[in-house]
């Protein structure tokens, strides 16, 4: 077997081993009347457009697409969705430190940052349309509180 073919099957030798290591995707399971949109008694549109757009970072309830599987695209991207939990938790709202940075969401959607764009492109139920979009921040903005560290009840 020649040096070419040799380094070549190591490689995919390599690569198949590596899709046996994964990240740990658990995530503790929470009580339903925790959740953010049954805490804020959300409208069912407001639901959809939220579940659709934020929950898989922002939440305990992830749908994993199939290449969320394939190493190394697994650890990056459980990453993400880590650090999106950690700074916002719509699984475990009535912790207040689920919802330090509530008051941003109405911004960062008007703004286009969230959800993040080579996420929604990859993600059909995460596109908004401009009337989402004005309906989410409108949402947002009403139903969240504008200083940090206090519950929308204050
Ligand atoms: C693909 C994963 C993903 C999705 C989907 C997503 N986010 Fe995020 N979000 C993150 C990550 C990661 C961070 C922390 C790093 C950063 O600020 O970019 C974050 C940060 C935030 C912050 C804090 C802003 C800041 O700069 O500190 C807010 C508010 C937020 N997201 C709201 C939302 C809302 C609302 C949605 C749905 C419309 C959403 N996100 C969808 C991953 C996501």
């Amino acid at each position: 077997m020649d040096m070419k073919k040799r380094i070549l099957l190591i490689l995919i030798a390599v690569a198949v081993v590596a899709q046996f290591i994964q990240p740990n995707r658990t995530a503790p399971t929470t009580d339903p009347t925790n959740d953010m949109l049954f805490m804020t008694q959300a409208p069912d549109e407001i639901k959809t457009l939220v579940t659709g757009a934020c929950y898989d970072c922002h939440s305990y309830r992830t749908d994993y697409p199939v290449w969320a599987y394939i190493t190394p695209m697994n650890f990056i991207i459980q990453d993400h969705i880590n650090e999106g939990r950690e700074v916002l938790n719509f699984s475990r709202w009535n912790e207040p430190s689920s919802r330090d940075e509530a008051h941003e969401c109405g911004e960062e959607i008007e703004e286009g940052e969230m959800p993040p764009n080579n996420y929604a492109i990859m993600h059909g139920h995460a596109q908004l349309n401009a009337s989402q979009r004005s309906s989410l921040v409108a949402w947002f903005n009403s139903n969240m509180t504008k200083k940090k560290g206090k519950s929308d009840r204050d």
